[in-house]
C-alpha cells in the first residue's frame, strides 16, 4: 500500500478507535461528550496518532500495540484546537470544517469540553490494557513524557508566547522557540512514545531528532497555508495570522525562503530516520506534511 494509502487506511482505523471510545448513545444532548465527540470526529488530518502507529510500526511493534497512545495525543492535540479558537485566544469561527466549539456549545461548554478531553488522555496512558503490552515503568515515562511535551514546559509555554508576540516583530531563533514548543513538542512526543514504551533508547532518539525538523516543517507550512490557502479545504479560516500580527515565517522571512526552510527541515527529517525499510511510512508522514494543502 502506498503513503496516501496507509494515511486514509489510519485516519479511519482511528475514526473507529474514537467512535468505540465514545459511542454516540453516550453523548446526550447537553453533555460533555456530546461536546467532546462534535470536535474529535470532524475532518481532522490524525497527524499526531498516525506518528504513534508508524513509531509503533518503526519499533517493530503492531499498530493495535499503540491504540491508546495514538487517541490519548489526538484527545490532547483537539482539547488545545478547542481551547485555541476561544475568544480569549484566536477566536475563530471555523475548525475542522465545522464552526468552532463555542460557537455551538458556548464558551463554558468548549472550555469544559477542552478539559475533559485533556484528561482523558491521561486516562488513556494510563489504560490497564496498555499494562498487558508494555512494562509499567516505560508506560510510566511515556506518561511523563506526554506531560511534559503539553505543559508549561511545552505546548502551554508556546501558547503563551505565541500570544504574546501578536503585534511583536520577532527574531527567527524566538520564532522557532516559540514554534517548538507550541506545536514541535508534542510532536515530538509522539514519536518518542513508542520508542519509549518497547525501551529502545536508539530509536527514541532518531525519531525524536526526526519529529524535531517534522514539528518545524509542520508548523511553517501551517503559517503558510494560513496565508495562501484555501479555507475550505483546510476547514478553517485564513489570513487570520495577518489580522492577528502574529509572529509568523512568511512575515518574518517572506513566503519563498519559509518554504524553502520547510524543504530544509524535510532534508534534516529524512537523514535523522536513515534509508532502511521501517523507515518507510515515517519518510512518508514528512513529504505529505510539507506538501499538505490542508
Ligand atoms: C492545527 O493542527 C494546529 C497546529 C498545531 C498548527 P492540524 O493541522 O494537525 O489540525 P487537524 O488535526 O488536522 O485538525
Ligand atoms: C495552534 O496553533 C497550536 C495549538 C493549538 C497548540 P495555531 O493557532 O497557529 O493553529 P491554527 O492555525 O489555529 O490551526
Ligand atoms: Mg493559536
Ligand atoms: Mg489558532
Amino acid at each position: 500500500m502506498g503513503i496516501p494509502g496507509w494515511l486514509e487506511e489510519t485516519r479511519r482505523l482511528v475514526d473507529g478507535w474514537i467512535e468505540a471510545d465514545l459511542p454516540l448513545a453516550s453523548a446526550r444532548t447537553g453533555s460533555v461528550e456530546e461536546a467532546m465527540r462534535y470536535s474529535l470526529l470532524a475532518n481532522g488530518k490524525r497527524l499526531r496518532p498516525q506518528l504513534v502507529l508508524a513509531g509503533g510500526l518503526y519499533v517493530g511493534r503492531s499498530i493495535e500495540d499503540v491504540r491508546e497512545p495514538a487517541l490519548a495525543v489526538e484527545y490532547l492535540h483537539t482539547y488545545s484546537l478547542i481551547h485555541d479558537d476561544l475568544p480569549a485566544m484566536d477566536n475563530d469561527d471555523w475548525r475542522r470544517g465545522k464552526p468552532t466549539s463555542h460557537r455551538v456549545f458556548g464558551e463554558a461548554m468548549a472550555i469544559l469540553a477542552g478539559d475533559a478531553l485533556l484528561t482523558e488522555a491521561f486516562s488513556k496512558m494510563a489504560d490497564p490494557q496498555l499494562t498487558e503490552r508494555f512494562d509499567v515503568d516505560r508506560i510510566l515515562k511515556a506518561l511523563w513524557v506526554l506531560a511534559q511535551a503539553s505543559g508549561r514546559h511545552g505546548l502551554i509555554q508556546g501558547q503563551v508566547d505565541d500570544l504574546a508576540s501578536e503585534g511583536q516583530s520577532l527574531e527567527l531563533s524566538s520564532l522557532s522557540a516559540v514554534h517548538r514548543n507550541k506545536t514541535g513538542a508534542l510532536i515530538v512526543a509522539c514519536l518518542r512514545i513508542p520508542a519509549i514504551l518497547v525501551g529502545d533508547q536508539e530509536a527514541e532518539r532518531r525519531l525524536g531528532e526526526f519529529g524535531n525538523h517534522l514539528g518545524l516543517a509542520f508548523q511553517i507550512v501551517d503559517d503558510i497555508l494560513n496565508e495562501i490557502g484555501d479555507a475550505r479545504k483546510m476547514g478553517k479560516a485564513t489570513g487570520t495570522d495577518r489580522l492577528l500580527e502574529k509572529a509568523t515565517y512568511p512575515h518574518l522571512m517572506g513566503m519563498g525562503h519559509a518554504r524553502e526552510l520547510a524543504l530544509q527541515h524535510r532534508a534534516l527529517a529524512h537523514e535523522a530516520l536513515g534509508g532502511g525499510d521501517e523507515a518507510a511510512i515515517l519518510r512518508g508522514l514528512i513529504d505529505f506534511t510539507v506538501d499538505r494543502q490542508w
